[in-house]
């Protein structure tokens, strides 16, 4: 039996969460000979993942260093990648979304004349410093792509405006949302403080978290200084910030939030705790990219803590809105959705525009499709109402 060679690359916590389903169904599938290599652009957050999801890396480059470069990252990423690319010989590459190590291994991959495939493919704000450097990262990953597999109809549309074929994309659903329904559970209990402590029933509890380099400097400070305007208004409100291991995110969230009351600063969560506390809290507030597809499942709002989204479509569902970075607006606009209940109830509705738990199988069957095996792709996902 004729059986792809198939190399998945990736390196940061978001990418090792998207990537595990697919990983595992690609082992299962008998047509796919896997291959996994990261970079280790993050080290502790992607360990984290890689031991959920029982991932044994093939190739581990360990490219990270305290306080990494741009430069740094891409360039140690794509001296390794050249090497294991030599001694794999792939068929195909996978990448997923638009970190640096995106860029870096569809790079490589296109160096080695590898077909490519780029997984959360067409997401765009058309602001190329916003998010920075992702938005060009996934520019650039695209035109490097031989395979598209884009989450939602409207990444397929943007992918099209750049004159990407359509025959090489398939819209497949977002395998953020393969992982979220394995990690949800109801009768989930916390066993770390202070989640296994904390009253969900009586207080308020918003989850925090904020990572984004543009935000790093004057903008995280008009968000934290907005947090602790927040707390000090509404007495049964607690936030739970699981703060990224960035150095500069840790000192500003430091000097503006610790020891501060009903302010918790914990460590980077593992994904089990996480999403169940995204399950359990009262809203949350975020400029991640993937808590903005995962919340919206869970009938959470979010207030996004950036100018600009990718991810419109829960937006336009509803359950999102851009609260921005200025002190003043993200006060008001967490005030408007803790004072207002209707405005609450309207938000907190589940919708799943970005998934259906079945993105992963798509582009299985979307990788025999290009390879052969299959002869018809898959149906392209399509947007249901209701939650996951
Ligand atoms: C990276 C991605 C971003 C993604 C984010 C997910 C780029 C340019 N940025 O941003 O798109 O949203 O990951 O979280 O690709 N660190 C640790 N341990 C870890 C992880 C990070 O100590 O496990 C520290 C290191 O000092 C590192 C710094 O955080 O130098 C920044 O990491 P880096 O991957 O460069 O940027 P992120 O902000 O994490
Ligand atoms: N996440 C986690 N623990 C945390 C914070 C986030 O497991 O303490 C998960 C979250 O559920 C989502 C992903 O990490 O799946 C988002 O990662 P991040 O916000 O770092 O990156 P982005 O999505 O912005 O690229």
């Amino acid at each position: 039996m004729k059986r792809i060679k198939v190399m998945t690359v990736f390196g940061t916590r978001p990418e090792a969460i998207k990537m595990a389903p697919l990983v595992k169904l690609m082992k299962e599938s008998g047509y796919i000979e896997t291959t996994v290599c990261v970079t280790a652009q993050h080290r502790e957050m992607l360990d984290q993942v890689l031991e959920l999801f029982g991932i044994v890396p093939d190739y581990d480059l360990d490219i990270m260093r305290e306080r990494q470069t741009l430069t740094g990252v891409t360039v140690r990423a794509l001296e390794g990648l050249e090497r294991v690319l030599d001694s794999v010989k792939p068929d195909a590459l996978l990448v997923h979304g638009d970190t640096t190590t995106t860029f870096a291994g569809s790079l490589a991959g296109f160096y080695r004349h590898v077909r490519v495939g780029h997984v959360e493919a067409g997401l765009r704000t058309f602001d190329r410093y916003s998010p920075y450097p992702e938005e060009i990262n996934r520019r650039l990953a695209g035109v490097l792509s031989d395979m598209h597999f884009a989450p939602t109809a409207g990444a397929k549309d943007n992918l099209m405006r750049e004159n990407v074929p359509e025959k090489s994309i398939v819209v497949t659903g977002n395998t953020v949302i393969d992982a979220l329904v394995q990690a949800v559970d109801s009768g989930y209990r916390f066993t770390q403080p202070p989640l296994k402590d904390m009253d969900f029933s009586s207080k308020r509890i918003i989850l925090l978290t904020c990572h984004r380099r543009e935000n790093i400097g004057g903008p995280m400070e008009e968000i934290f200084n907005a947090v602790r305007d927040i707390t000090e208004s509404y007495k049964d409100v607690e936030v739970v910030y699981p703060v990224h291991r960035n150095p500069a995110v840790l000192d500003t969230a430091r000097s503006i939030l610790e020891g501060k009351e009903r302010i918790h600063l914990i460590e980077p969560l593992n994904y089990l705790p996480f999403a169940n506390l995204m399950g359990r809290c009262f809203m949350v507030m975020t400029d991640s990219g993937g808590i903005q597809e995962e919340a919206p499942s869970l009938g959470k709002p979010v207030l996004v803590l950036r100018e600009v989204t990718e991810r419109p479509e829960a937006v336009q569902a509803g359950t999102v809105r851009l609260a921005g970075v200025k002190r003043a607006n993200v006060v008001k606009a967490a005030s408007e959705l803790l004072e207002d209940e209707k405005l609450y109830n309207d938000m907190a509705h589940a919708v799943n525009p970005y998934g259906d738990g079945r993105a992963s199988q798509r582009i299985v069957d979307a990788l025999l499709y290009f390879f052969g095996i299959n002869e018809k792709p898959p149906e392209d996902f399509c947007h249901v109402s209701g939650g996951v």
